[in-house]
């Protein structure tokens, strides 16, 4: 099958939701699903019957079970890079050879959590987990959602290599009490090794005596981070088939670990391996992440839509939106096929969103009113664990399915400001509760859902050379002699900067 050539499926005439409510009373019934403690709602993107049909067809036509299949198999689901992709292996998901060797580096990391329990490095309050994109995204959003009632250790996570991040970071920490987690898959990243000089600086000046005993390096390339300085006692390696924005998994989750203890850990990669093994064996439209991406490719292609919001009503999952960024975008935004051929349509829209209610009452006026329509993704939890009276959750529960609804039914007026065109699609994912294991899960459907999506594209969603261009840049453009292939825009800022 030629690239953009999708069959029936672009030619589908796609009807209005009230319409689509209308002729099929069971739809609710149908296009909702329920897996990992999590609920997931897409009746309201115009998804119908035979619109999933003709997905699973082309889902078939693209080879998907043979991909999904080589994803746990160790096959090589990163062709540009020829690797496999090695964060299932990381929850016991993948063969048995990653899985033992995922395993190795667990309990060294179990060994490293425990001994800083038992008080090996002595008196320790504070973590400095220094590290950027995948290397901080998802401990950040993991510890920030699970570490509410009171985490153990008082982390920070540093990424920005503004120094007003790093002031920011380490403020209040005693550096006498905290340790240094440098997390970083190839351990070359600028703004991540500028930072740990910078904290062993800090440690330094503060008269802790041997700062480089306070740092451990969490990497694929442990000789890298020997050669920084780094003792190899306290070098946590994990995969080179690991992807950065897929590594919370493994020992990059060394901060969550310590933050939430290990049985949390354990548990958030339980939660995510029963979703592996529901994206592994479930077919056609009984597969959560598969059905997600049917929607996800209902509304760029079909609809033409090119942002996708995800508002999370529940402060836990604050972060949220910007994990899914990376996670998203990173993963698909491309524009060639596996082969290096053009794509020739959509690929990922930009995710963007933020918290509800909050959101409601600063950018909902474009979701509601807009020319742009932005399907919407609603995440919420059941259950709440704040000593708040129960008014807090019901009404913040109760306004996410409110935007949805109206998001959908609009309404009519002879006065067009006050007119709503409806229409607009939603989806709500609703969580029992939020616990390290529903959380993995989450965060382990959202994986499989990028995956989903980039093999009914034919793209790649295991590599991101788009981001090297600029790295490169970013060195030159530091290099006087290299200045004069600038131009003269940028010469002109970098004069003005006094650079
Ligand atoms: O520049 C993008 C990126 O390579 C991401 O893919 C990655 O998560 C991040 O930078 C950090 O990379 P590293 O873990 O190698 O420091």
């Amino acid at each position: 099958m030629d690239n953009g050539d999708w069959g029936p499926i672009d030619g589908h005439e796609v009807e209005p939701l009230d319409v689509l409510f209308a002729k099929d009373p069971g739809r609710t019934e149908r296009l909702s699903l329920g897996l990992g403690g999590i609920w997931f709602d897409w009746s309201k993107l115009p998804l119908d019957e035979i619109l999933v049909g003709k997905f699973e067809a082309l889902a078939e036509a693209r080879g998907f079970a043979a991909t999904r299949e080589a994803l746990f198999t160790g096959g090589i689901v990163n062709p540009s890079e020829g690797r496999p992709a090695g964060h299932v292996a990381e929850r016991g998901s993948g063969s048995a050879e990653a899985n033992a060797a995922a395993a190795a580096t667990h309990v060294r990391m179990r060994a490293l959590v425990d001994a800083i329990e038992a008080g090996a490095f002595g008196d320790v309050t504070g973590v400095l987990h220094i590290g950027i994109g995948g290397s901080a995204l998802g401990p950040d959003l993991v510890i920030d959602a699970l570490g509410r009632e009171g985490s153990r250790y008082d982390v920070r996570i540093l990424s920005n290599i503004d120094g007003q991040a790093f002031e920011d970071a380490v403020a209040g920490l005693d550096p006498h009490t905290t340790l240094v987690a440098a997390v970083s898959k190839t351990f070359t990243t600028i703004e991540t090794l500028t930072n740990v000089s910078a904290a062993l600086g800090w440690l330094s000046d503060a008269g802790v005596e041997d700062p480089f005993g306070r740092l451990i390096a969490i990497t694929a390339a442990p000789e890298a981070a020997v050669e920084f300085g780094v003792d190899s006692t306290r070098v946590l390696p994990f995969a080179e088939a690991v992807g950065g924005r897929y590594s919370l998994w493994s020992t990059v989750g060394f901060s969550i670990a310590l933050a939430l203890g290990w049985p949390a850990f354990e548990e958030l990669l339980e939660g995510a391996s029963e979703v592996d093994r529901h994206f592994r064996f479930a077919d056609g439209r009984a597969n959560v992440p598969l059905m997600a991406a049917f929607g996800d490719l209902t509304i760029t292609q079909l609809l033409g839509c090119e942002t996708r919001a995800v508002f999370a009503y529940d402060e836990r999952l604050r972060l949220l939106p910007s994990y899914l960024q990376q996670l998203e975008m990173e993963s698909n935004g491309k524009l060639v096929t596996t082969d290096g051929e053009p794509v020739g349509r959509r690929t990922a829209p930009v995710t963007w969103g933020g918290v509800g209610t909050d959101a409601q009452h600063a950018v909902f006026q474009l979701l509601h009113q807009g020319s742009v329509v932005s399907p919407v993704e609603f995440v919420a939890v059941i259950e709440h664990e704040d000593g708040q009276d129960d008014t807090h959750h019901r009404q913040l529960l109760l306004n996410a399915f409110a935007q949805g609804a109206a998001l959908m039914t609009g309404r009519t007026s002879d006065d067009g400001a006050r007119a709503y065109p409806g229409n607009r699609p939603s989806a709500t994912i609703l969580l029992d509760r939020l616990d390290p294991r529903t959380l993995g899960a989450l965060l382990a459907f959202y994986e499989h859902r990028v995956l989903a999506n980039a093999v009914l594209l034919g793209i790649n969603p295991f590599d991101q050379f788009g981001v090297e261009l600029g790295k490169e840049m970013a060195r030159a453009i530091d290099d006087p002699a290299e200045r004069d292939r600038f131009d003269p825009s940028t010469r002109a800022l970098i004069e003005r900067a006094g650079l």
